[in-house]
């Protein structure tokens, strides 16, 4: 690697496979970083490989998998060890949009374990090299849910309000130490996640055209861009982003 390439900071993106997290990567590289794009789906994460070169670094990595996130460190290539930027972006609502009763348990739990277990794993794993570094920027997919809670969310709804306090009390932690964190809460996104929540994607389709209005991914990926490219002293806690026809969810 040259020393242009090598100068490049390193990003790690999760839930990278798809939706919102492709789209961080893609703008990301766009922007000068290098990236490693971490997920569960092997194919997709290739083929983001091979659109988008050497600057990316696909990761098999499910972030419910406590042993495989303590040990990221010593599984990734040199020239992406050390990430300076993490972003928790993998989430899902599967089997969601239920009233409590009606869910299964095991499905409400494994909406915390991802959404807000993995984002604490994936942190843990990270903040020792940043805090060594004096310097990392921790990004935070939250949601709209957690301003605006809704019937039949139980567990997503939980899930966000959790990514709203971890990362209010990640700040506090980290104050005057060179740790950036930013909570990102976007409203409705058109992407894979009704599919992922509903199992179909004939009836993901339909719920996304039921609404006005939606937010596509590079929305939320540019966003994510502004926050990262703010002056050192400069630290974006909390961007909440909607459609204009001011669609929540
Ligand atoms: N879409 C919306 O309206 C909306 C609104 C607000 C916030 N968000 C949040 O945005 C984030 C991204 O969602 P999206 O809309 O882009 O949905 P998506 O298209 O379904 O993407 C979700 C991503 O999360 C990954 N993922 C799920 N479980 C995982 C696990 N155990 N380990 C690793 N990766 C996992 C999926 O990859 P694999 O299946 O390959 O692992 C996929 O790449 C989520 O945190 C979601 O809560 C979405």
């Amino acid at each position: 690697m040259n020393e242009i390439e090598s100068s490049r900071p390193v990003a790690l993106v999760t839930g990278a496979s798809g939706g919102i997290g492709e789209a961080i990567c893609r703008h990301l590289i766009d922007n000068g970083y290098r990236v490693v794009a971490s997920a569960r789906n092997q194919a997709r994460l290739q083929a983001l490989a091979q659109a988008l070169g050497d600057r990316l670094h696909p990761l098999l990595l499910d972030v419910t998998d406590a042993a495989a996130t303590r040990s990221l460190g010593s599984v990734l290539p040199a020239e992406f060890r050390n990430p300076c930027v993490l972003i928790n972006n993998a989430g899902h609502d599967v089997g969601g949009r239920r009233f409590f009763e009606q869910g299964s348990a095991d499905q409400w739990c494994d909406i915390i374990e991802t959404n807000v277990q993995g984002m604490i794993r994936l942190t843990h794993a990270l903040i020792g090299g940043m805090l060594a570094r004096g310097s990392g920027h921790i990004v935070n997919m939250g949601s709209i849910a957690a301003l605006k809670p809704y019937a039949t969310g139980s567990a997503y709804v939980s899930s966000k309000y959790a990514v709203h306090g971890f990362s209010e009390t990640l700040r506090l932690d980290y104050a005057g130490r060179g740790i950036r964190v930013t909570e990102i809460m976007p409203g409705l996104v058109r992407s894979g996640f009704a599919e992922q929540r509903l199992g179909d994607a004939l009836q993901a389709q339909e719920f996304y055209d039921s609404f006005e209005q939606c937010l596509e991914p590079e929305d939320v990926a540019r966003t994510v861009v502004f926050a990262l490219q703010q002056p050192a002293q400069v630290e974006i806690a909390q961007l909440v982003v909607l459609p204009v026809s001011g669609q929540v969810l």
